[in-house]
């Protein structure tokens, strides 16, 4: 794809790179629960009602990996039938990670230490309002609002990639200080991903996508 900048293959590199283990390593836990070699740490939870776990790896998975394809303006503008195809695809995706995590959230026994009151309405009002931006996204693209579509489906992204910054900021402070957070201080953690990530998404519109609804 001589189209493709270097930029671009860069920027996706950097994505996937980025999404590797929550994506790839869910794909252990996959896996794992179809009878494979257990590689890495058990979840009690997954052993208990595997099926919304599979369901949100896979959407999730789909979401954050080809979700990566869509940003490549060159994709966008050489091959649209491309871009709407796996743009439908990420819509179901998106809202099947969303709403399995948000399943989970509510109805998986969690100890105290993995997931406490502020953990738990974070996702759930997160994993609530990624539906809706999908859903938002969807009905501007259809009405031919380009920017209101962009921004919406940048913010869903930058709440499903959550887990990739969770992941990042956990390995980072069990570098730091020798442990894994738990408690009100793994909330916390988990909660600023989810912070960072929407403070970027933010950002980024200003930068990137409001701009074209300026005259020229
Ligand atoms: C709104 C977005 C999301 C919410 C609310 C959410 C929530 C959850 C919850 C509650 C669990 C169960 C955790 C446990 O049993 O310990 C879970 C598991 C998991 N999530 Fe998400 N999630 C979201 C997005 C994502 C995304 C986008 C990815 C991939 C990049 C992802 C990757 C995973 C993986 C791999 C597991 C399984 C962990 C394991 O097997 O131990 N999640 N998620």
């Amino acid at each position: 794809m001589k189209i493709v900048s270097r930029r671009e293959w860069t920027l996706l590199a950097f994505i996937l790179v980025y999404s590797f283990v929550p994506t790839f390593g869910g794909l252990l836990r996959i896996i794992e629960l179809v009878g494979g070699p257990a590689v890495i740490p058990e979840n009690p939870r997954a052993l208990a009602d595997s099926l919304p776990i599979v369901l949100h790896i896979l959407g999730s998975f789909l979401f954050c990996i080809v979700g990566a394809l869509q940003f490549m303006p060159s994709v966008r503008q050489h091959y649209p039938a491309t871009h709407r195809a796996a743009g439908r695809m990420i819509v179901v995706a998106g809202c099947v990670s969303a709403l399995t995590g948000l399943w989970m959230t509510h109805f998986f026994a969690f100890p105290n230490e993995l997931q406490g009151l502020l953990l738990y309405w974070a996702r759930i009002t997160l994993s609530l309002w990624m539906v809706g931006l999908i859903v938002w996204a969807v009905i501007a693209i259809k009405s031919q609002n380009v920017v209101a579509h962009s921004a919406a489906m940048l913010r869903a992204y930058a709440i499903g990639q959550g887990a990739s910054t969770q992941t990042v900021l956990g390995i980072g402070w069990m570098l730091a200080f020798g442990s894994e957070p738990l408690g009100s201080l793994r909330d916390g953690m988990m909660v600023s991903a989810w912070g960072l990530n929407l403070l970027i998404a933010e950002l980024l519109i200003r930068k990137m996508v409001a701009p074209r609804t300026l005259p020229a």
